[in-house]
This record gives C-alpha cells, structure tokens and sequence, in this order.
C-alpha cells in the first residue's frame, strides 16, 4: 500500500487529506462510572449510525464485543502479527477486533482505519492509552486529522479525570452516564462547562445519561 504504519502514519504534515465529499467524521466520547451502560450504548448508537461502505475497527480493551456488532460479526486481528495484516487490509468495509493486549494493538487500529477510509474506530476505556492522562504523540495527531480520513471516534471511560481535557473539549458529542466521583464530575465540569454535570450526574440510573453536543 505504500504507507508507512510508524508513528508518523498520523502526522498531519504527511497526509494527503480526502477529497471534501469523502469526509464525514464525527467523534463521540463517552463517559460514566463502571457499569452504567456506556458500552451498551455505543454498540446501540454504532448500529443506527454505522454506513455500510464503512470499516469499524473496535479496540476492546474490556474484552465485551463479542457476537454481532451493528449487525456485522467482527474478525479477531492476528496477533502477534498485526501491523502486517493492518498492512494488508486493503479491502473495507471490514470489521475488526483488537484485544487490549499488547498495548500497541491501539495504534494499528488506528492506523488500519487511517488506511481504508472512511472508518469508524472505537477505543473502550481510552485512558489505558494515555497513561498518567497523556495521550501520545500518535494519539493526539489521529485524532486532531481525523476528519481528513473520514474516521469516526467513540472514546469510551469510566475514569473522565483520566481524559485528556482536549479530547473531551473538542468532541462533537459528549454522553455522560452516572459519576459517582467528585473529583471525576469537577474534572468534567471544568472541561464543558454544563452545570448538570455537577448536580445530575450523580443520581442517573443505568441508562440514563446526558447528551452534551457541541
Ligand atoms: N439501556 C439499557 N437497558 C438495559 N440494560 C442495559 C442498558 N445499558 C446497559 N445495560 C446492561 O447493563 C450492563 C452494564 O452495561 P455496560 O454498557 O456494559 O456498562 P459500561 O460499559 O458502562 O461498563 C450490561 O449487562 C448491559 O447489557
Ligand atoms: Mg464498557
């Protein structure tokens, strides 16, 4: 294919972006204590709004999607060979699953996905990629390009404090499921600024979430 998959697979300096008609992005994060229903969610709202020319790669780190996703079954990428098929996956729209192990399988979904626009990728509990809250380099850059590869996000976390604040700044559609912790509904409150997050967040039932789109 060309395309070399290191990390400056995603610097904005080397893309040639898509023709403007190709591109539709958009990035969704969601957020909510363990439990609340985030992931039901996301495989709800993938299934209404996934297009069907488009590939979904899945970074499963909590090992939940199993079965038909968004009426697709998902292939497992190889491992440990999987920056060679993401090499190969030239055909889209395909379907895969990434396990959470070795860390890396992050970035070669997203580089999969940088590879067979447009895409949809999903990053469950997405603070175990960015450690001590920061995101890498190859992170921060796939996501600030990402409408130029017609690339959708869903960044799911039980730990909102964990997110970087620009992730969460610069989201299309923010859907927060019940915080039961302080220092989590503050962090998120400081980033958006809606003061529902504060009194309401406490007291959602599973399900039951707030939808803050920007
Ligand atoms: N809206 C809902 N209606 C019924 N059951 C739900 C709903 N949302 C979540 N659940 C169920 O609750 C459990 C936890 O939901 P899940 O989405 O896995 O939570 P999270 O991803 O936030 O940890 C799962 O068994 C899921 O099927
Ligand atoms: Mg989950």
């Amino acid at each position: 294919m060309g395309k070399k998959l290191g990390p400056d697979l995603f610097d904005p300096g080397e893309l040639k972006p898509l023709p403007e008609a190709a591109r539709r992005n958009r990035i969704t994060v969601v957020l909510g204590a363990k439990g609340t229903g985030k992931s039901f969610w996301t495989k709800t709202d993938l299934a209404s709004s996934l297009q069907s020319r488009e590939s979904l790669y899945v970074w499963d780190s909590e090992d939940e999607y199993g079965g038909q996703i968004a009426g697709r079954r998902l292939v497992e990428a190889p491992h440990p060979e999987a920056m060679d098929w993401a090499k190969s996956a030239g055909a889209p729209p395909v379907s895969v699953r990434f396990n959470a192990a070795p860390r890396d399988q992050a970035h070669v979904a997203a580089a999969a996905a940088w590879l067979t626009p447009p895409s949809t990728v999903v990053f469950e509990e997405v603070h175990k990629v960015c450690p001590h809250g920061t995101p890498p380099e190859w992170f921060v850059n796939m996501v600030s390009t990402a409408r130029h590869r017609a690339c959708s996000l869903y960044l799911t976390s039980q730990r909102p404090a964990r997110v970087p604040k620009d992730l969460v700044a610069n989201a299309d559609r923010v859907v927060i499921f019940r915080l039961g912790n302080e220092p989590d509904r503050r962090a998120l409150f400081a980033s958006l600024g809606d003061p529902r997050i504060l009194t309401d967040t406490p007291d959602l039932e599973l399900g039951q979430h707030l939808l803050i789109e920007t």
